[in-house]
């Protein structure tokens, strides 16, 4: 499945395994991380969920051989599923950044309550070179977290953010050596897993309310035009590109 979860004291941890491809995510892992995400916001036995990705790599973002095949003319549902399921989850979510993350990578981040990042990684969202637009709210958040020009830098040019910057900018906690990515995020898990439950959730509920409603309209416009962009010859040609590159 290409998805690693267990659940230990209190903390879901979900991982993406799928190396050999900089763990490209695939409709089917979408499936499975959005199931494991909607089983923790009913289980009690999950306190805290951890996002990681494998040594050296977050995550290279969508397979792109699944937009390249997807002739559905929208965005599939298991992404869908699953980044409603990590924005209506009350449980703290924290992602260790091992590595590189690219596209939805970076997004999921902007859902996430804490984050840590491994020396050396970047942050990239390249959507307009592959003909494409942001998604699932980052249009709205990223702005509204660096301020427009910064958001321009990464979302228009599409130039990746290093740690510093990251870190500066408030997008992530810490950056730490890769190795003690993911320990430094299990750290904070059992933290918040030892912290009075309906504290944390309720606490976490507020933090999220005031956006609520404008990330879901963000999250509606973004997916439209995402959609019509898939479609798109610019789109269509730039995803061929990639795959002609490698000779795949
Ligand atoms: N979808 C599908 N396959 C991907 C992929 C993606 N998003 N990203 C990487 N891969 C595959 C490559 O095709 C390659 O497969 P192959 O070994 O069968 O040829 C393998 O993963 C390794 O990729 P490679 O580019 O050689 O690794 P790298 O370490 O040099 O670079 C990245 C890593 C993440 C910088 C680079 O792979 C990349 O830019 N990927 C595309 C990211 C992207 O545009 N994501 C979508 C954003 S919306």
């Amino acid at each position: 499945m290409a998805i690693d979860t267990t659940i230990r004291d209190g903390v879901l941890s979900i991982a993406f395994a799928r190396p050999e491809k900089r763990n490209a995510i695939t409709t089917a892992m979408y499936a499975a991380m959005g199931a494991a995400l909607r089983g923790a916001a009913t289980d009690d036995a999950v306190r805290a969920v951890v996002v990681a990705g494998s040594p050296g790599v977050f995550t290279a973002g969508n397979d792109l051989g699944d937009f390249l095949a997807n002739t559905s003319g929208g965005l599939a549902l298991p992404i869908a599923h699953f980044m409603d399921a990590l924005v209506d989850l009350d449980k703290p979510v924290i992602a260790a950044v091992t590595g590189p993350a690219v596209g939805i990578g970076v997004t999921l981040l902007l859902h996430c309550d804490l984050a840590y990042l491994a020396e050396g990684a970047t942050l990239a969202m390249p959507f307009v070179a592959l003909g494409l637009v942001p998604e699932f709210g980052s249009s709205y958040l990223l702005p509204q977290r660096l301020g427009h020009a910064r958001a321009a830098q990464c979302l228009l040019l599409g130039e990746p953010m290093d740690a510093a910057a990251a870190l500066a900018v408030g997008l992530v906690n810490a950056v730490v050596p890769p190795a003690a990515v993911v320990e430094r995020a299990m750290q904070a898990a059992a933290r918040l897993a030892a912290l009075p439950t309906g504290a944390v959730q309720a606490s976490k509920r507020l933090l999220r309310e005031p956006q609520r409603e404008a990330i879901r309209r963000a999250i509606r416009t973004e997916t439209e035009a995402f959609g019509a962009r898939l479609r798109s010859p610019e789109a269509r040609a730039a995803l061929r590109a990639f795959f002609e590159r490698r000779g795949t």
